[in-house]
This record gives C-alpha cells, structure tokens and sequence, in this order.
C-alpha cells in the first residue's frame, strides 16, 4: 500500500467507523453467534498472494461486524460501559499512526513525557494528592498484578481497585467515596470504563515509587542511556518493555470534552441509574438489591409464590429473553446466593429515552413467559419505539 492508497482508504475507514455508530442502535446489541460461525467464514490459511484492503472491508461488513457484540449500542446496559469517545479514537489512531515505542525516555521522549502531564491530569481530576505518581498501564488486571508484585516485597500494602468507579471521582460530590484513600498504597482506575477513552487505558498510581522501580526495573547495556539519572524509564513502572503510546487517546479525550464535560456525561448517567431505580422500587414485585450509588442498578423480578431455584429459573429466563431479542443487553448475576439482573447504565449514547424503553421492555418480558423467536436485525427498533 502507497501513502495514496492509505489516504483513500484511511478516508473510507473513517466514514465506515462514522456510519457505524450511526447505525448502531438499529444492530442487535448483543450478537447471536453461535461457536465457529467466523471460523467457518474464513479461509484456515493466510492469502500467499496479496489481496486488495476493499475486500478486507467487504468481509468485515460480512463475516466480523454480524457477530459482534456492540458495546457501543445505547442499548448496552451490560457488564460495565466501555466507551470510546470520538477524540480518544482519533487519539489511538494517531498512537498507531505514528508508530513509536517508548523502551525508554530517549526512545521517544514526548512519549514520556506527555504520559506522565497526563495522568498528571488525571490526578487532579479525581483529588489524589500529589504524593501519588502514575503511569498508563493495558489493563487493571495488570495494574493489580504490579501491586502484588510491589505488595510481596513489602508489608501492610494496600491496593486499591477502583478500576470502575474511579471514573466518579471527577465528581466532587461522588467524593465521599475516596475517604481514606491517601493510606492506600496503590490504586488502579481505568478510563477504558465509564469516563470515555478508547480501551485499553489503565492508571496504576503508587505512593512509593522508588519502592515500584526497586521492584519492577530492568537495566540491561544496550537500554541505558545518558540522561536515566534525570528522567522516568516508564518501562520500569511495569512489566512490559514496549510502551505504546497510549497517553494521546487520554490527552485527545480531555483536552476534547474538557473536565466539565465529563462531568456533566456521568451526572446524566447517575441520574438515569437512579431514575430506573425509583421506578423499580414503586413497581409491584419488583426489588432493588443493592443501593445504587454510582450507575449500576441491581434488580430483581418477585412474582408472588415464586422462590428458590424456580425464581432463579424465573430470572435467567427474562434477562435471556431480553438479551436474545437483541433489543437491549443485561448482564445476569448471582447476589447471596441467588440470580438478579445487573443493569449498567452509562454508554455514550445513552439516553433517558433508552433507559425509559429498556424498563418498559423489562416489565413487558416479565409479564409473559413464553419464548419469543429472536426478531430481526432491527430489533431494537421494534422493541423499544
Ligand atoms: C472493579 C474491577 N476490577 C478489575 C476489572 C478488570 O479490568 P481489566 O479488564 O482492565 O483488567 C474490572 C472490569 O471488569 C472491574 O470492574
């Protein structure tokens, strides 16, 4: 490919990433795969001769996107909301574009250096002090793996988790929930969650960070350079060596909706949470488990005379029947002991309107107990006009 091939299909990329999240809300939310059905569409050996990128496209309308799931959809009120605003897409693609690794301060010095006024940001915007210094990690479950790394070699750690709720922390009125935090020892929050920037973004803050680099460096000949005893080697703040640069998705997403817009997202979404919940807790037989204090609202369904394993039955029942219209995406869970259903509002596009439509569908799907046949592609359309 020439650099006037890239540019026309770079274009088109752009578009079709555009046109996608247009169209998304018109998808089934969660996919009806069934195992080895992309396996099945694809040749089980590489191309030996070159193939043009349009028929790439082709099959990535045709074989991939029908079998994703869409986290995107505004109807994805699963697991937990794993956005990618625009400007932190623009921002990862800009990381990917430019190609650079950072093994080291030299190896690419604004690599370093914008990752550490970043999650420098970053700090502010959440109220750690700074006695805490951070670096972007994959994952929270790599960030964590770093803290029992840095917890082995010394006694009394304390790792704080808040890969999810961190996000809440730009709210001072969500602050309450920090109390304590500046005798913690670690803590990892992922902006890949609620607060926008494109996965994979995770923050690992420590309080010590000599005892971090004592822990996690690595100094072999040909990485030493002469400016180390002045500058971050942001390879020793984790395992991995190759550092990509992950620290634009994050400055993209700031600098784009400024620190008043993420607020005012997250706010939208604790009240749609909490507007769900105050209908939940008026509605016969219906119950609210667990306080909801962020955007996650967990129910149940109790018709009367059904208990024990029948209510459980009871429940998978109507969160698969929700899930497989494809109208709406739930994430069934177990709570001392017995099912309920998890629903995690907070996706970009998530409106009052969704979580209106998705409550009437939940009432509606728990009054009949027969099995409808899965609808068509615009489901969700049907389901929730
Ligand atoms: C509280 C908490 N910890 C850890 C994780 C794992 O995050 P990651 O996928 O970044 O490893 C999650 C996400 O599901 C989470 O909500």
């Amino acid at each position: 490919m020439n650099s006037d091939e890239f540019r026309r299909l770079g274009h088109l990329l752009i578009d079709w990433i555009a046109d996608y999240r247009a169209k998304v809300e018109e998808l089934p939310v969660m996919s009806r795969a069934k195992p080895g059905d992309v396996r099945r569409e694809l040749p089980a050996a590489p191309p030996v001769e070159p193939e043009a990128f349009d028929d790439v496209m082709r099959d990535l309308e045709r074989v991939i996107v029908p079998r994703l799931t869409h986290w995107q959809h505004p109807n994805f009120f699963a697991y937990f909301p794993s956005n990618s605003e625009w400007s932190s897409v623009l921002g990862d693609y800009l990381s990917t574009g430019l190609g650079v690794l950072g093994l080291s301060w030299q190896s690419s010095p604004a690599l370093t250096e914008l990752e550490e006024v970043v999650v420098g940001w970053v700090r502010q915007m959440v109220d750690l002090s700074d006695a805490w210094s951070g670096v972007i990690q994959d994952t929270a479950s790599s960030s964590t793996l770093i803290a029992l790394v840095c917890a082995r070699e010394r006694a009394a750690w304390m790792h704080v988790d808040a890969a999810m709720a961190g996000s809440a922390m730009i709210l001072p009125e969500c602050r309450w929930m920090w109390k304590g935090i500046e005798s913690a020892d670690s803590l990892v929050f992922n902006p890949h969650k609620w607060l926008g920037a494109a996965f994979d973004c995770s923050l690992y803050f420590v309080r010590d960070v000599d005892h971090l680099v004592r822990v996690m460096s690595t100094s072999p000949s040909y990485l030493r350079t002469g400016s180390d005893h002045e500058v971050n080697n942001l390879r020793d703040w984790g395992v991995a060596l190759g550092r990509r640069f992950r620290a634009l998705k994050l400055w993209c997403l700031i600098r784009e909706q400024g620190l008043s817009g993420l607020q005012a997202r997250l706010r939208r979404d604790i009240d749609n949470a909490r507007w769900l919940e105050s209908q939940v807790k008026v509605a016969s037989h219906w119950r609210v488990l667990a306080p909801v204090v962020l955007q996650t609202v967990c129910v149940r369904h109790e018709p009367p005379g059904l208990e024990g394993d029948a209510l459980d039955v009871h429940t998978r029942a109507w969160v698969d029947r929700i899930n497989a219209s494809g109208a709406a995406y739930l994430t069934p869970a177990v709570l001392d002991g017995r099912w309920m259903a998890r629903v995690s509002v907070g996706g970009l596009r998530t409106e009052r309107r969704h979580v209106e439509a998705l409550w009437s569908l939940m009432r509606r799907e728990t009054k009949s107990e027969s099995v409808r046949p899965p609808k068509g592609t615009n489901a969700s359309k049907t389901e929730l006009s």
